[in-house]
């Protein structure tokens, strides 16, 4: 079998990750094969925002302002700020979508969505980690206003990046129960 077909039978996500993150070239790499991903009318929804070093600990602070006006625990404050500082690498995906009468906004998102599976990849088959996650900070006003994102925009992945603690080891799902031939 040949190494891009082993590489996606295998890639997990990794919860735990420590540095090192990719360095700026392998970065540049990753985010080379986001603007690969298929995307009907060619609109380009997306915007990924790269955040380390200081900048992890600020949206931290971003993060806990969102919890602002619920009635939350102190030991939920610091869980919540110390949230993005669970990888070395944090990449932001947003999608604008754009008006336009052929492609609806859920294809946008989806091209989104696929942007940031070939980063997956492309970070796993430089031998480093990651883990796609969204949860109640994507969808809050005050993190969407922190990255610009408009009204209709959408933060469709927290991509946590660097190197794996340890890398799960879980089977895939059966494709004899998945796949059936429609005739
Ligand atoms: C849109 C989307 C949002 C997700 N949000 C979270 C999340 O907030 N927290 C989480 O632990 N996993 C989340 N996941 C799941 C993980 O990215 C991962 O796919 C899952 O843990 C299964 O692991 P695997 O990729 O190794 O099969 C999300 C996945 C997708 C596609």
């Amino acid at each position: 079998m040949n190494t891009v077909i082993q590489l996606l039978q295998n890639r997990v996500s990794c919860p735990k990750l420590v540095a090192p993150a990719p360095n700026q070239d392998e970065l540049n790499a990753i985010l080379g094969c986001a603007m690969r991903a298929p995307d009907h009318g060619r609109l380009k929804p997306w915007l990924y925002h790269v955040i380390q070093g200081d900048a992890l600990v600020k949206l931290g602070d971003v993060f806990v302002q969102a919890l602002d006006g619920q009635n939350v625990a102190n030991d939920k404050i610091e869980k919540t700020r110390n949230i993005p500082l669970r990888a070395p690498l944090l990449i932001v995906a947003v999608c604008e979508p754009q008006a336009n009468a052929k492609v609806p906004a859920m294809e946008q998102v989806l091209a989104v969505g696929a942007g940031i599976q070939n980063m997956q990849v492309a970070i796993s088959s430089l031998g480093y980690g990651s883990i796609w996650r969204t949860g109640q900070m994507a969808h809050a006003d005050v993190v969407k206003q922190a990255f610009n994102v408009s009204e209709q925009g959408e933060i469709v992945g927290f991509l946590y990046v660097g190197t794996p603690e340890k890398t799960p080891n879980k089977p895939a799902a059966d494709i004899e129960q998945y796949v059936k031939y429609w005739e």
